[in-house]
């Protein structure tokens, strides 16, 4: 392995979510606590991005920037080179990190008072963001077989009301590290056709995927679909640039595009971060052999946290396909979800997502991010054990 994931890197009073608003979030104090909830790593960047910033930093000018090009490519040759997906560097729309990318999609394709449904437990800004522009929230339960998420489309089809617009899909699956298959992709792209729906497929975890699974990108699978589909992707969960604030939404259709830009223009227009841009595509061109190294990294820090959360009676990890947060359910304690987070932040002093905000059916979940130094994971895993040791 040439990059060293081990590194030990201080993050405490860098202003990072993770470290530095543990204690106001869940009352773990930094010093002796461990950071296992927001969806960042805690490794250096690739070395192109750094050489990228450098670059900048020594420029010295940071003035307006027009120029994407470079980015577009950039994108476009990373897709076609580890999705086999071709696309047309006119088909991007740039935003503000992938959360303003929902946003942008809730408000062109849905109306207020419009329903947009999302498959739940996931990624909690979705409700946010469909509550906050007065959209009706509508929430598919995914359901567990052999101890994995499926979507349930016949329970979802019997309870449309047709006011529904709109499908945001999570792909890969954030939290249940599901990849999900190009049957099931099928299935709700047909649904969608059926219910006449718009899909917002998130594929911003598409790269975090391990190297026996395989991700489907949907406009990949079915192009005939792009009437109705928007593709949003990505460098900052694969390459660890969060803080760039930058994604992309991708739409081939037009109409579909055109509706899009039209909402980017109310919003203020699309104008781009110069030096997260940069980041990016230094990523993007350059980042090949970091994430095949991460990802290796990654599958062992899996296997260490699976296998100990196998020992503690009641605890049971989702088998994950892909990410780095391993979505652990606390049902088979038999104890409250409020007695189980007192143990793993009290005793274990480890901060973790709450499974009750991804939605129905996350209320007895946590979420372990466990993309940190292996011994981290390692401390993590004793903690835990020693925190539910009565269970043994
Ligand atoms: C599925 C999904 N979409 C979007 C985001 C956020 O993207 P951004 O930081 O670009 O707003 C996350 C972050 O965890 C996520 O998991």
């Amino acid at each position: 392995m040439s990059f060293n994931f081990d590194e030990v890197i201080n993050r405490i009073g860098t202003h990072s979510s993770k470290w530095d608003m543990m204690e106001t979030r869940y009352g773990v104090a930094p010093d002796d606590g461990l950071a296992m909830w927001v969806a960042d790593m805690d490794f250096r960047a690739p070395p192109a991005v750094e050489a990228a910033l450098a670059g900048a930093l020594d420029h010295g000018v940071h003035g307006y920037f027009g120029d994407d090009s470079a980015y577009r490519a950039a994108l476009v040759g990373w897709m076609q080179r580890r999705h086999g997906w071709d696309v047309d560097p006119q088909w991007i729309i740039n935003a503000h990190g992938l959360g303003y990318g929902v946003s942008l999609c809730v408000q062109a394709f849905s109306q207020p008072g419009d329903g947009v449904i999302v498959f739940s437990p996931v990624y909690h800004a979705f409700a946010r963001i469909v509550r906050a522009t007065d959209r009706r929230l509508v929430e598919s339960p995914l359901v567990q077989r052999d101890g994995r998420y499926h979507m349930d489309l016949d329970a979802l089809a019997a309870s449309l009301t047709g006011d529904e617009k709109m499908i945001i899909f999570c792909s890969p699956h954030n939290p249940g590290g599901r990849v999900w298959t190009d049957k099931e992709l099928r299935e709700l792209a047909a649904f969608c056709e059926t219910h006449n729906l718009m899909l917002i497929s998130d594929e911003v975890h598409n790269d975090l995927v391990f190297k026996d699974q395989t991700h489907h990108v949907l406009a990949k699978l079915m192009p005939e679909m792009e009437h109705r589909l928007v593709t949003l992707v990505a460098t900052t969960k694969t390459f660890n640039l969060a803080g760039c604030m930058i994604g992309s939404i991708v739409a081939s259709d037009p109409a579909v595009y055109a509706k899009l830009m039209k909402v980017a223009a109310a919003n203020s227009g699309l104008s781009f971060n110069r030096i997260g841009m940069l980041m990016c595509t230094a990523a993007w061109q350059d980042g090949d052999d970091w994430l095949d190294d991460l990802l290796d990294y990654l599958a062992i820090n899996r296997g260490i946290f699976a296998a100990a959360i196998d020992q503690i009676p009641g605890l049971t990890m989702m088998p994950m396909d892909a990410t780095y947060l391993c979505w652990v359910d606390f049902s088979g304690t038999g104890m409250s979800a409020e007695d189980c987070i007192q143990r793993v932040e009290k005793d274990a002093r480890i901060a973790v997502n709450h499974g009750a905000t991804f939605g129905q059916g996350g209320e007895t979940f946590l979420r372990f991010n466990i993309a940190c130094r292996r011994a981290m994971v390692e401390e993590a895993v004793d903690r835990l054990k020693q925190a539910f040791a009565d269970l043994q």
